[in-house]
């Protein structure tokens, strides 16, 4: 089964609110790109690998793969104004036979390769897609302003991360129109059948500069 990532780096990183976009801040002694990056071309899952970068950044992106040694990206291209944006058009540079998309985000550095495995392994049992879930710990209430609606049962709520996968047609079919927030979103909406596969606590998503302090943290233990 032949599977292609595309790795979502082309958001600005307003939140984190650092000079250069969110791949590009430090994370130890590399631009927060690196890290994914390298994790992603050493899977024996992965054959190939197109980098959406923000626009301005394709040459530095371009350089940073040379200079990391990897060997699997196939494109660099330039990112839309929303990460469905984004995701499609690195898609656009996926060959037509490819069997299966890999979807990540540049902003969870911390990737496992185990995780890579269970999503693509779910998609050789015939799902649509699979995505790495946790359990939520807090109890979650659904408001109306102010105003407290419900409680919602824990046990049927999951966090989910990426890397998500899906079958590469499965997901060009859907990714159109709404600005999804992530994949799966546009898959389910679509009828795609996704199913959820263990998660990792590890694969945190940078937003702020807590959480960058926090993976660095996790990096150096
Ligand atoms: N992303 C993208 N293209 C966009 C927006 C986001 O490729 N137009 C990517 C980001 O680079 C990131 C992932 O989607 O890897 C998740 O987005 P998010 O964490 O929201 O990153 P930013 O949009 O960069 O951050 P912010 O929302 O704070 O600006
Ligand atoms: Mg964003």
């Amino acid at each position: 089964m032949s599977v292609w990532a595309v790795l979502a780096a082309a958001g600005s990183g307003e939140r984190l609110g650092g000079k250069r976009p969110k791949a590009f801040v430090r994370l130890g002694d590399q631009p927060l790109l690196a890290e994914s990056l390298s994790r992603l071309d050493a899977s024996a899952w992965i054959e190939a690998i197109v980098v959406v970068a923000p626009p301005g950044w394709e040459e530095p992106a371009i350089l940073l793969a040379e200079e990391l040694g990897c060997g699997k990206v196939s494109a660099c291209v330039t990112g839309g104004p929303t990460r469905a944006d984004s995701v499609r058009l690195g898609l656009a540079e996926v060959p037509p036979g490819v069997a299966v998309v890999l979807v990540h985000d540049a902003a969870r550095p911390l990737l496992e390769d185990s995780v890579v495995g269970r999503v693509v392994a779910a998609l050789g049992e015939g799902w649509d897609g699979a995505v790495p879930a946790l359990p939520v710990s807090d109890t979650v209430k659904r408001v109306d302003g102010e105003r407290v609606v419900e409680t919602l049962p824990r046990d049927q709520l999951r966090v989910v991360q990426t890397p998500q996968a899906f079958v590469a047609d499965v997901l060009r079919g859907a990714l159109t129109g709404s600005d999804w927030t992530d994949c799966s979103a546009a898959v389910e909406a679509a009828g795609g059948r996704v199913k959820i596969v263990e998660g990792d606590p590890r694969l945190l998503k940078i937003t702020d500069e807590a959480d960058l302090e926090r993976v660095a943290a996790i990096l150096n233990s």
